[in-house]
C-alpha cells in the first residue's frame, strides 16, 4: 500500500526549499513567479585556446546518461573523453526495448523481445517533467518529445478491491472533505482562526473546490462521471457516491495524489518513438567510437598527474576520471581514493524497480475504457498500470502491466518472466476483465536490481549527509557523477545535473592547473 506515496517521497525531497520566498518576493513585483535555471556554461575549445593549453584527457566509467552527458559536455571543449562500459550497449537504465531485443539478466534468464514492428517500451525512465533539464538536452539535441499522460480523470483507482474512475475518486474525496470543512466553518468551529472575511472566502472556495449543494452537502456531482454520457438525453450518473465512510474505508485517498508532486505534475513530456532518443542522440554527438562496451574496470587508482583504470586484459591512463557508476556498483571496484569515499559509496542503497510491457493486439482500453493514456493506481502488487501516450487508435499497443518497487519488485524478480506475466495478468484481470488476458500478443518484463552492472532501480541514501556531499567533490583526479548525488534520484535529470557538475569542477581544474 505504501507503494503509491513512496516515489513521491523518494523524489520529492528538497523540491520546496526556495519557493516561498520566491513566491513572497515575485508577488511583491506583481510578476508570476518564474523558476530560476540553475546557471550553466559548458566548456567551449576556446576556453584552452586562450590561455594557451591543450583540453585533458579524461575517462569516463559507465555509458549512461550521466556519462553520456560528461562526455558530451566535455566534448564541446575538445577533451579527449573514453567511455568504459561493462554492459553490451550504452544507455544505462535508459532503456527502450523493441521487437528483435533480448534482455537477459543475472542469474542466466534471457527474454526474446517479440513486439511488434515500431511498438517499444521504455523499461527505465518514462516520463520527464517540464523543469526538468532533459527537457533542454532534448531540445538541444533535436530529440522530439510528445505530452505524457501522467493524470487521467478516466483512468481507474483499485482499492481494497473496488474500482473506480479517477474522476469518482476524487469527486467523492474532495466532495466530502470539502463539505466537513465547510460545515465546522459554517457553524463557526474554526472562529479562532478565521475572521469571517476568511470564513466567506473559504466557504467560496470549498463549494467550488466539492462541488457543494447550497446547504453544502456533498451530494455527488456530475464531476464522478456517466454511465450513460450526457449528450441529448442528460446521460445517467454512475451510481453513487457511497457515504463518507464508504469513501474514506475505500482508500482511493492515496491513489489521488501522486500527481501532485512537484516532478509528477501534468503535463509531462516523453521522446517521440522511445525514451532511448536521448541516448542516441547524445551517442550520436559524442562519437560511438569513444564507448567500449564490455569492459568492466576492476581497478581505479588515483596518481599525481592522471587517473589509471584497469580491466581484465587492459587498462587506460587519463588526466581525469569521471567514474558514472552506480555507487554500490563502484563500491565494489578497489581503489586508492581513500577509506572515506569508500564509506560514503558504501552508503546508498540499491532499490529494486520492475516493469511489465504487455503488447495488446487490439486497443480495448481506448476502445472500451475510454482511456487515452494515463496511469491507473492500485493497492495491488502492480501498483501501477499505464497505458500508452502514444499511437492512439493505432491497431495495437503496450500496457505498462506493472511499474513496481522495493518489496513488490522483488517479489515479481524473483519469478520467471512467465510467472511475471502471468501474476501481473491475474492483477490486471481485476481492473480491466478477461480482455486483459485475452488480448495479449507478448510481454517483457525487466527487474533493475537483476540486471548486470545495475543492479537496482535507483539508490535510497539512509540520509543525505556528509557523505553525499563528500561524493559531490572529487576524490584526487576523480569525478563522480549519477541522479545518486542528486535530490533528483530516479531521474535523467538527476543524472545531466550531476554530469554539468562534475564536467563544470573538472573543466575548472583543467584550466588551472600546470
Ligand atoms: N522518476 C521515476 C518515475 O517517474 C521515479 O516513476
Amino acid at each position: 500500500m505504501g507503494e503509491l506515496t513512496r516515489r513521491g517521497l523518494l523524489v520529492g525531497i528538497g523540491a520546496a526549499g526556495g519557493a516561498g520566498a520566491m513566491y513572497a518576493a515575485m508577488g511583491a513585483l506583481g510578476l508570476a513567479p518564474a523558476e530560476q535555471e540553475r546557471s550553466f556554461t559548458p566548456p567551449q575549445a576556446g576556453d584552452f585556446t586562450l590561455r594557451g593549453r591543450s583540453s585533458a584527457s579524461v575517462v569516463i566509467l559507465g555509458a549512461g546518461v550521466a556519462g553520456l552527458t560528461a562526455a558530451y559536455e566535455l566534448g564541446k571543449a575538445g577533451y579527449d573523453c573514453t567511455i568504459l562500459e561493462a554492459r553490451p550497449k550504452a544507455g544505462g537504465r535508459s532503456l527502450t526495448l523493441r521487437g528483435g531485443d533480448r534482455l537477459t539478466e543475472a542469474g542466466g534468464q534471457a527474454q526474446d523481445v517479440r513486439f511488434g514492428e515500431g511498438a517499444y517500451f521504455n523499461a527505465g525512465p518514462g516520463r520527464i517533467a517540464p523543469w526538468m533539464v532533459t527537457m533542454d538536452y532534448c531540445r538541444e539535441l533535436g530529440v522530439p518529445i510528445e505530452t505524457f499522460v501522467n493524470n487521467n480523470a478516466a483512468a481507474y483507482v483499485h482499492t481494497n478491491g473496488v474500482t473506480v474512475r479517477a474522476r469518482t475518486a476524487r469527486a467523492d474525496l474532495y466532495g466530502y472533505i470539502s463539505e466537513l470543512l465547510a460545515k465546522a466553518t459554517d457553524a463557526g468551529r474554526l472562529d479562532r482562526r478565521l475572521t469571517a472575511e476568511d470564513r466567506e472566502r473559504l466557504l467560496e472556495f470549498l463549494r467550488r473546490f466539492g462541488d457543494l449543494g447550497p446547504k453544502l452537502d456533498y451530494d455527488g456531482s456530475p464531476r464522478r462521471g456517466f454511465l450513460e454520457s450526457p449528450d441529448i438525453d442528460g446521460g445517467v450518473p454512475i451510481e453513487g457516491p457511497g457515504s463518507l465512510r464508504q469513501v474514506l474505508a475505500a482508500g482511493t485517498g492515496r491513489a489521488i495524489t501522486n500527481d501532485f508532486g512537484y516532478d509528477q505534475a501534468t503535463p509531462m513530456f516523453q521522446p517521440v518513438g522511445g525514451m532511448d532518443a536521448i541516448v542516441t542522440a547524445l551517442l550520436d554527438r559524442v562519437g560511438a567510437g569513444r564507448v567500449r562496451t564490455g569492459i568492466k574496470v576492476t581497478k581505479i587508482t588515483s596518481l599525481a598527474d592522471g587517473v589509471e583504470v584497469e580491466w581484465a586484459g587492459g587498462r587506460l591512463k587519463a588526466d581525469y576520471c569521471v567514474a558514472a557508476l552506480p555507487p554500490h556498483i563502484l563500491a565494489k571496484i578497489p581503489h586508492n581514493l581513500g577509506a572515506q569515499v569508500g564509506a560514503a559509496l558504501a552508503r546508498p542503497v540499491p532499490v529494486a524497480a520492475g516493469k511489465i510491457g504487455l503488447e495488446y493486439g487490439r486497443r480495448w482500453w481506448e476502445l472500451e475504457d475510454r482511456i487515452y493514456g494515463g496511469v491507473t493506481e492500485t493497492d495491488l502488487d502492480i501498483t501501477h498500470i499505464w497505458y500508452p501516450s502514444h499511437g492512439y487508435h493505432g491497431k495495437t499497443g503496450i500496457v505498462v502491466g506493472y511499474y513496481a518497487t522495493e518489496e513488490h519488485a522483488e517479489l515479481y524478480g524473483a519469478l520467471t518472466p512467465e510467472d511475471r506475466r502471468r501474476r501481473a495478468l491475474t492483477q490486471g484481470k481485476k481492473i480491466h476483465g478477461d480482455k486483459y488476458r485475452n488480448d495479449l500478443l507478448s510481454s517483457v518484463s525487466i527487474a533493475w536490481e537483476r540486471q548486470e552492472h545495475i543492479m537496482g532501480g535507483w539508490v535510497r541514501w539512509p540520509s543525505i549527509d556528509s557523505s553525499f556531499t563528500l561524493l559531490q567533490r572529487p576524490a584526487g583526479r576523480v569525478y563522480f557523477a549519477g541522479d545518486w548525488l542528486t535530490h533528483l534520484i530516479a531521474w535523467q535529470a538527476g543524472a545531466m545535473e550531476s554530469a554539468r557538475s562534475a564536467v563544470t569542477q573538472l573543466h575548472q581544474r583543467a584550466l588551472q592547473s600546470p
